[in-house]
């Protein structure tokens, strides 16, 4: 009975959204009658047992979790399929079906679920309060779960968001052209003039999305043919701000695309004993404040420098601040997202992971030695 004390102790501050179809319309009454001495109920309906569309119910309840309106989601239908399926579309969702307490324990060990679905047709009401203290009552286990789930969340990250329009996006880049040119430098033959040539193509095509939400004006222009209304960039100040050393190598690329951007430089090294990134060198332009920021780092890897990077152009004046990387392991959008959630990550590749020396696996190596020739 440890949750019951964990939720009562919390009663006010723990929101649950439950919701149901025809099918699940049982379960979620003993759902309900579980929950509501213990938590606040947000009810996303259904409330008879007519028939009704679960993707309804499941996309009301998931965008309360999404917009954090709602701590957690309990959601019934038939077979607790269609609700996870439905629910799973919505950012920040992990929604899964437990059929029994083990499901739902290892389901917030191992998966972090937010929204547990249940199947009306699978599990009697009686099995209703073990399988949610059982989910309520575990905590997520972190370590190489995490590392797991933060691949779901790059995913979802890439595929919701290249047209969005708010702050805090993380922009993978899928394009075939991106990709080949990426496999081409991970390769561990490929030359110092090549590798230098092709990170400076491959910032150049991601300039096509860094900039994509810049504000553009009319104008009239006279064509060989008629007077016509065309667009112009409506006068954005642009900026990109290599971290040195590797940083340097994506400047010409972007630069070549978008010439009369200003360019900063940041030099971090780490301290050896802390291994916190310290600043040995940062020169912005005047007008920092301004202009739309790009902070250009080849390999998220921890995301400590860039993070420090991002944390020193701020303290600059610097506010609408893009970071962009061509490959980046899991742990380090993980990092930058955390410390700077406003900020927009482009991403040329996610990959699997660190290894214990902080190098991204599979990656492509120290990005400054391939560039500069140094090792
Ligand atoms: C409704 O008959 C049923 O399909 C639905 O409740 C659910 O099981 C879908 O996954």
């Amino acid at each position: 009975m440890i949750l019951f004390q964990a939720i009562s102790r919390e009663v006010r501050e723990v929101i649950v959204a439950v919701g149901c179809d025809h099918a699940g319309f049982v379960l979620k009454h003993a759902v309900v009658s579980f929950l509501e001495k213990r938590a606040e109920i947000a009810d996303c309906g259904v409330s008879s047992e007519e028939r009704a569309d679960y993707p309804d119910i499941a996309l009301r309840a998931a965008k309360l979790v999404s917009e954090e309106k709602a701590d957690l989601g309990v959601l019934a239908c038939g077979t607790g399929i269609g609700m996870a399926m439905a629910a799973n579309k919505v950012k920040g969702v992990r929604a899964g079906v437990a059929c029994d307490a083990l499901t739902a324990k290892l389901g917030k060990e191992h998966n972090n679920l937010n929204v547990l679905c249940l199947g009306g047709r699978l599990t009697a009401p009686e099995q209703t309060a073990p399988i949610l203290e059982a989910w309520l009552g575990a905590s997520f286990m972190g370590g190489r779960h995490l590392v797991r789930i933060d691949k779901i969340a790059a995913a979802e990250n890439a595929t919701l968001s290249v047209n969005g329009e708010g702050r805090g996006r993380i922009v993978v880049f899928n394009h075939p052209l991106v990709q080949h040119k990426i496999g081409i430098i991970r390769d561990k033959n490929t030359s110092v003039k090549e590798f230098r040539e092709l990170v400076q193509e491959i910032a150049g095509l991601m300039v096509y999305e860094i900039t994509r939400n810049l504000p553009l004006s009319e104008v009239r222009v006279e064509t060989p043919v008629a007077e016509a209304t065309a667009r112009t960039l409506a006068g954005k100040k642009l900026a990109v701000v290599p971290v040195l050393r590797a940083g340097l190598g994506m400047v010409d690329g972007i630069l070549q695309i978008i010439p009369n951007a200003k360019v900063g430089h940041i030099g971090l090294y780490r301290n050896p004993e802390t291994l916190d990134p310290v600043e040995y060198y940062c020169k912005l332009p005047q007008d920092i404040g301004e202009r739309d920021i790009f902070i250009l780092d080849p390999m998220l890897a921890t995301g400590g420098s860039a993070a420090a990077a991002i944390s020193l152009v701020k303290a600059r004046g610097g506010q609408k601040i893009s970071l962009v990387c061509l490959i980046a392991a899991p742990e380090g959008i993980a990092k930058v997202s955390e410390a700077h959630p406003e900020v927009d990550i482009f991403i040329a590749a996610v990959d699997s992971h660190l290894n214990s020396h902080g190098y991204i696996v599979p990656g492509l190596g120290d990005a400054g030695d391939r560039l500069f020739g140094t090792k």
